[in-house]
């Protein structure tokens, strides 16, 4: 073995036992379950993998073609490294080169974890209903993408259902071409009928929006998947403010799902003091630990959950990486 290499694998060890230390010293402090769960790489009740990245190649066929996407790409990996969200997604060949490299190894995590999720997968298949999901910080559509995989898959198996599926999207860049290529893409090439599946972007900072405005009343699920976090570096009051307002306002028997990053990324500072960042959200969920007083209870929940990609059975001319995240599945009480 190389000196090179020898010294590659000594830092990846080393980087994966901080990971692991990390995890014991954050749940002895509050108690949380040590535990690396799964979801599968497929699964029946959702569109095969291949199918949704062939969604992405029909969708951005001319994007993957060009020659300029490895400098955009390259542009927003500086961004996000940087933590400059804003700067990162601020025109349209920015948010198209994100959407082609990362979107579809998330959207493939999303739509295993919807279909993993029972009561989810029960709600996007009632046969009767009409069910309207809201997706904060959901531009890039990955959430979009997954929760159409799994409609679109019950749709196939049960024609006959008179369901369909409503996705409103919030989220402080412009991602309307996007999300309304996607859109047009999963109805004309997963569904018979195009009227069954409709999205809504809406160009906004979801911290200044109402409840009128979210319709919060009449939501099934409001997704916030990787979005808290960004938030609560944003503007923390605002945040617990708009948290506050899904206590208020969702109707009972709704269901709220959160993902963020396993691990010390999603530590949240306050004085001098490291929280994960589930330990605050939960706080103003489900109340004080032990108390049982909030407007939300857990119905689903990992601290450490992987989607790994299985490589060999998928084509796709850019990278796509494994997931490790939490995630809470709330109800309204
Ligand atoms: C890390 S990305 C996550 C994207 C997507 N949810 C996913 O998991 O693939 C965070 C997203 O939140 C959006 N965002 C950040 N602050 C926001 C705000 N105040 N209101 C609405 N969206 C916001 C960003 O523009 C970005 O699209």
């Amino acid at each position: 073995m190389s000196r090179r290499i020898a010294r590659r694998n000594l830092k990846k060890e080393k980087l994966e036992e901080s990971v692991e230390e990390d995890e014991v010293e954050r749940s002895v402090q509050f108690g949380a379950e040590l535990k690396n769960d799964s979801i599968p790489f497929k699964s029946k009740y959702s569109q095969d993998p291949q199918k949704i990245i062939g969604l992405f190649e029909d969708a951005f066929k001319y994007i993957l073609e060009s020659p300029d996407l490895e400098q955009h790409i390259q542009s927003v990996k500086g961004d996000l490294f940087n933590r400059d969200y804003l700067a990162a997604f601020n025109n349209d060949d920015k948010r198209f080169a994100y959407a082609s490299r990362w979107t579809p190894a998330r959207a493939l995590a999303y739509s295993s974890l919807f279909a993993s999720l029972e009561p989810l997968r029960c709600m996007l298949s009632d046969s009767e209903a009409s069910s309207k999901v809201l997706c904060v910080g959901g531009g890039a559509a990955s959430e979009l993408v997954g929760l159409g995989a799994v409609f679109c898959k019950l749709k196939q198996d049960y024609p006959a259902t008179a369901s369909n599926l409503h996705v409103d999207i919030v989220d402080i860049a412009d991602w309307s071409t996007v999300v309304t290529n996607l859109t047009h893409n999963i109805k004309t090439k997963w569904l018979y009928d195009e009227n069954k599946f409709n999205s809504k972007f809406m160009y906004r900072d979801i911290l200044t929006m109402n409840a009128t405005e979210l319709d919060l009343a009449n939501l099934d699920l409001v997704t916030l998947l990787f979005t808290t976090n960004e938030l609560f570096c944003e503007k923390r009051t605002e945040t617990i403010k708009f948290l506050q307002n899904l206590n208020t306002h969702c109707k009972k028997g709704g269901y709220l799902l959160i993902a963020e990053s396993a691990g010390s990324y999603s530590n949240i500072t306050i004085g001098n003091k490291k929280f994960p960042v589930q330990f605050l959200i939960d706080m103003v969920l489900i109340g004080k630990p032990g108390t049982d007083s909030g407007a939300w209870k857990i119905v689903q929940q990992s601290e450490s959950c992987w989607y790994r990609v299985n490589q060999r059975e998928l084509k796709y001319n850019m990278k796509l990486e494994n997931m490790r995240f939490f995630f809470r599945l709330y109800q309204k009480k």
